[in-house]
């Protein structure tokens, strides 16, 4: 097994790109093959630019796909160094009991570890919050995600109406600031928080913010972090962009300042697409940041 670089001596990854599987595909073969591609493909990525290396690339799988597809990531990395990070699409905020058909941060941890994989998972996706989580829940779950030792990627994101009436800024601030509450700031930067800022009127229905409404959002995200966690913080938080990106818009999107990486749904379906964004990250930036 290759033996990655210590964390005092390896450079820090510049981006997040992040493939969000939701609720896809349908069977154990097809799952494995998505995730053999998207090895290869990232495999070939690094080998033809050692520099896209620096980009944490991973994928938020279905639950029950976790142990198929865990196997291959984790065989892939032994055998050739090929790192596929591996996260989940939600939890609960107790660690065991009486919820039926929900699963728990400490079981998480035991699979994700069991799989080399960092513990990760997705928090507050608009999706989920479309099923009735609140700030309330989300900021529960934050905690919990601190608590036992996850790494957790809070989504935040405003509807078409909010967008319309010019809440936009309001909208990300509450969900900052309840999702957040209580959170400190070292456990927070500790874990390697990402916040995913994904317009709810640009997921899955091919618009996409514009360039500089998703830099705008960033740049506000910001500079809310920085308020509740300090600017060495916020400064040094990965904003991920997410709503309808693809190998075409991702060059635009992910040149932008305040955009640190891309949570990507349809097109993570793809191994070819998904890694086109990955191929995206302008290389220029990949050092810079
Ligand atoms: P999309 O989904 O890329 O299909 O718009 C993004 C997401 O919901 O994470």
């Amino acid at each position: 097994m290759n033996t990655p670089a210590t964390s005092a001596t390896a450079p820090q990854p510049t981006h997040e790109i992040w493939g969000n599987w939701k609720m896809n595909p349908t069977s154990v073969p097809e799952a494995e093959a998505l995730a053999r591609e998207t090895v290869d493909a990232l495999r070939s990525l690094i080998a033809e630019d050692p520099r896209f290396g620096r980009v944490n690339v991973g994928v938020f799988v279905p639950y029950i796909f976790l142990p198929f597809v865990g196997a291959i990531v984790k065989s892939q990395y032994e055998e050739d160094g090929t790192r596929l990070l591996l996260g989940v699409q939600t939890m609960h905020y107790n660690d065991k009991g009486a919820f039926t058909g929900e699963t728990s941060p400490l079981m998480i941890k035991s699979a994700l570890s069991a799989f080399g994989a960092t513990p990760t998972v997705l928090i507050g996706h608009s999706e989920r919050r479309q099923m009735g989580e609140n700030d309330v829940c989300v900021n529960k779950k934050m905690l919990a995600a601190y608590k036992y030792g996850l790494r957790p990627f809070m989504c935040i994101g405003e509807t078409k109406e909010e967008r319309s009436t010019g809440s936009t800024n309001s909208v990300l601030e509450r969900q900052l600031r309840m999702g957040l509450a209580d959170v400190n700031p070292e456990e927070f930067a500790k874990h390697k928080t990402v916040i995913a800022y994904e317009p709810v009127w640009a997921i899955g229905t091919g618009l996409t913010a514009t360039r500089e409404q998703a830099n705008d959002a960033h740049e506000h995200v910001r500079g809310v972090l920085a308020d509740m966690l300090g600017i060495e913080v916020a400064s040094q938080t990965k904003i991920q962009y997410g709503g309808s990106m693809k190998p075409e818009n991702a060059p635009e999107l992910l040149s932008m300042e305040h955009i640190d990486g891309g949570l990507i749904g349809g097109a993570a379906l793809s191994a070819q697409s998904f890694i086109g964004i990955v191929k995206a990250v302008p290389q220029v930036l990949i050092g810079l940041k």
